[in-house]
């Protein structure tokens, strides 16, 4: 297939979606859509988000040394979509819409009950690179929605929990598996 070529950017890349939960100086909760969110340590487990500019999530962050990464799932579109328009600085965002939120089991951070799959992560390293800030986390707990029943790695229903997929400017959902990893060796053997 012929190809061209693009100026460096930053692309289209499909991403799930995360709501950075933190608590502000008043403990009222603030949430920040965060889709550049992955894992980077299995043992101990952390995973990292990158942010840039100024953002309320970040300072709380820095300040509080703890976050929540909610899983946001199709549902939660519309929260999520305010939440990532919506700057902490302007206003209490969990004024204006409606969000049922708890402290997380482990760490003082605020945890969405619609969201099924939470991390509850405390802050240990912050790495600067370009424009861009990577804030790693280590995950001291998952909250798990009790429907999802069988939560061993590989094993879990992505097509039931139904996270939100985001890919510049469109947000998309999973309809189907399609294959199981190592499929392919294993038919040739
Ligand atoms: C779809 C979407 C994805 C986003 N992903 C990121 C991201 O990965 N990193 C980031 O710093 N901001 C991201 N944002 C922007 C923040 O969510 C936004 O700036 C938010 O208002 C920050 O809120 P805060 O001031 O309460 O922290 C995203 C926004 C949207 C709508």
């Amino acid at each position: 297939m012929q190809k061209r070529s693009l100026k460096p950017q930053r692309g289209f890349f499909p991403q799930p979606s995360y709501l950075i939960g933190t608590y502000k100086d008043d403990n009222t909760p603030n949430f920040a859509l965060i889709t550049w969110v992955t894992f980077c340590s299995v043992e101990p487990p952390m995973l990292m988000f990158a942010s840039r500019g100024k953002k309320l999530t970040r300072e709380l962050v820095e300040k509080r040394g703890v976050f929540s990464a909610n899983l946001v799932t199709t549902k939660m579109m519309y929260m999520a979509d305010y939440f990532g328009t919506t700057s902490g600085y302007s206003k209490n965002k969990c004024d204006e819409i409606a969000v049922e939120q708890m402290k997380g089991c482990v760490l003082d951070v605020p945890v969405l009950l619609e969201s099924p799959w939470v991390y509850e992560c405390s802050l240990v390293d912050i790495i600067e690179k370009g424009t861009g800030y990577i804030y790693v986390g280590e995950i001291k707990n998952i909250m798990v929605d009790e429907t999802i029943t069988d939560t061993t790695y590989g094993k879990i229903d992505l097509v039931k929990v139904d996270p939100l997929i985001y890919a510049p400017g469109q947000y998309y959902k999973i309809d189907s598996a399609i294959g199981s990893v190592g499929y392919s060796t294993k038919e040739n053997s």
